[in-house]
C-alpha cells in the first residue's frame, strides 16, 4: 500500500519540504520517468498543502509552447505560449516566478477565479534542457515565500535524472 500524504499546512515550511523530499525520493527511487515524476510530485504537494491547482505544463515546442501535463485540482487551461501568463514568463525567462497577488500580475491567466497567489518553477532534465514548469495556485494571497522557492526547487531537481 502507498503511504498516506500528511497534511503539512500547520508544519513549518522547512520541515514540510524535508518530509516531502523524503517521500518523493522513496516513491520515485526506481524511476527515471518524467511523467511519473510529475504525477507523483504534483500529488504530494497538492494534498500536503491543500492548494487549488498543482501541476506541470510541459514544453512541447521549445521556446514556443507549453501543454498541460500531470496535475491535481480544478481544470487547467490546455496550452500556454512562452511569454504568456506566469507559466509562460517562468518558461521564457527560465526562472522561478512568485506572484503574491495574481490580480496585480499583468497578463495572468485565470483558469480558476479563486486563485489568489501563484508560484511557477522551471524544470530541467539531465541535459539542462527546460522540459516543463511546475505551477501552483493558492486560494490565499501571498502563500509562497523563500522556503517555498527553496523547497520546490529541490523537489524539481529530481528531474535532473530524466532524459
Ligand atoms: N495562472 C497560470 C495559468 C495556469 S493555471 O492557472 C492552471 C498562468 O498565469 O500562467
Amino acid at each position: 500500500m502507498e503511504p498516506v500524504i500528511p497534511d503539512l499546512r500547520a508544519v513549518p515550511r522547512e520541515d514540510a519540504y524535508r518530509q516531502l523530499l523524503e517521500m518523493q525520493a522513496l516513491l520515485l527511487e526506481d524511476s527515471t520517468d518524467a511523467i511519473a515524476g510529475m504525477a507523483t510530485t504534483a500529488t504530494l504537494l497538492h494534498h500536503a498543502f491543500g492548494y487549488l491547482w498543482t501541476g506541470f505544463y510541459r514544453v512541447v515546442e521549445p521556446g514556443r509552447l507549453l501543454r498541460v501535463g500531470p496535475y491535481q485540482g480544478s481544470l487547467g487551461c490546455q496550452e500556454i505560449a512562452f511569454g504568456r501568463g506566469v507559466c509562460g514568463t517562468a518558461a521564457a525567462e527560465r526562472r522561478t516566478v512568485v506572484v503574491p497577488d495574481v490580480h496585480a500580475f499583468p497578463g495572468h491567466i485565470a483558469c480558476d477565479a479563486r486563485s489568489a497567489s501563484e508560484i511557477v518553477v522551471p524544470v530541467q532534465n539531465a541535459r539542462g534542457e527546460l522540459i516543463a514548469v511546475l505551477d501552483i495556485d493558492s486560494p490565499v494571497q501571498d502563500s509562497f515565500g523563500e522556503a517555498d522557492v527553496a523547497g520546490l526547487e529541490r523537489l524539481v531537481a529530481w528531474f535532473a535524472r530524466t532524459a
